[in-house]
């Protein structure tokens, strides 16, 4: 972390969990907890409990995320959400890009690049998340994958658009298998995601962008990945589920 030079950022991407109803009481349990947190605190919901989350956290320091968005503003696409719609219900963020989404959803990077435009147009906050697969790593082209996906997602945004977006560096193969990138690893590889943004806004404006780092991140991996110069917070899956857990993550962040 940097919290000189940029924001630390603990959020939890729920994915395809909790129920309305669930979320309520989850959040009522949190928010005590985190009250205090110096870094910020996102839940990204599903989207049936995005109006619960929004109405039990208001006037809270926890913030509202969704995990995918349309990018068309409306029209004949059945099952799907605008970015307008979510700003309308009062959601911040939103996750976009997800490895879930690209590998089952058929994302692109260039949909990706779609979306995280209709995002900012609409004065969401984007969480972007790039990440290699194990054989990527393995073939040792880990950097200049994530670079590319950094690039191509950041395609027409503006540097003053840039403030609005937060990078997620998450290795697919350490999402929800219990296996974490060693500190070095994620501090290299958000270090190469910063040289991306550095290369398309120049330095000072990478060294302000928040990248998390996010794959099997939890209450007892936390303070050593958190303690990374490039690791600026966390986008957590499973760890978020749980009040102390999450709870000891935001702590952790806070230090
Ligand atoms: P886990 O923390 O369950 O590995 O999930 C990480 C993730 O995919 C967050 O977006």
């Amino acid at each position: 972390m940097n919290d000189a030079m940029r924001k630390t950022v603990i959020a939890g991407n729920w994915k395809m969990n909790k129920t309305p109803s669930e979320t309520v009481s989850f959040l009522r349990e949190l928010i005590p907890g985190v009250k205090d947190a110096s870094c910020d605190v996102v839940v990204c919901v599903p989207f049936v409990c995005l109006q619960n989350a929004v109405e039990v956290t208001k006037g809270t320091n926890v913030k509202v995320g969704a995990q995918n968005l349309h990018f068309e503003p409306k029209g004949a696409y059945t099952g799907e959400v605008s970015a307008e719609m979510l700003r309308d219900l009062g959601v911040e963020y939103v996750i976009i890009g997800h490895s879930e989404r690209r590998q089952y959803f058929a994302e692109t990077d260039e949909t990706v690049n779609q979306k995280v435009l209709a995002a900012l147009a609409a004065g969401l906050k984007v969480i972007l998340c790039v990440g290699e697969r194990k054989e990527q790593r393995l073939q040792g082209v880990t950097n200049e994958l994530v670079s590319l996906q950094t690039k191509i997602a950041l395609q027409g945004v503006s540097v003053e658009q840039l403030c609005n977006v937060i990078i997620a560096y998450e290795p697919v193969w350490a999402i929800g298998t219990g296996l974490t990138a060693t500190a070095e690893q994620a501090d290299e590889t958000n270090g190469a995601v910063r040289k991306a943004v550095a290369d398309l806004y120049g330095t000072d404006a990478a060294e302000r962008v928040t990248v998390q780092y996010g794959g099997s991140m939890n209450a007892g991996n936390a303070d050593e990945l958190l303690a990374k110069y490039n690791v600026d917070g966390g986008l957590i899956g499973g760890a978020s589920l749980k009040v102390p857990d999450f709870t000891s993550i935001v702590r952790s962040a806070s230090k």
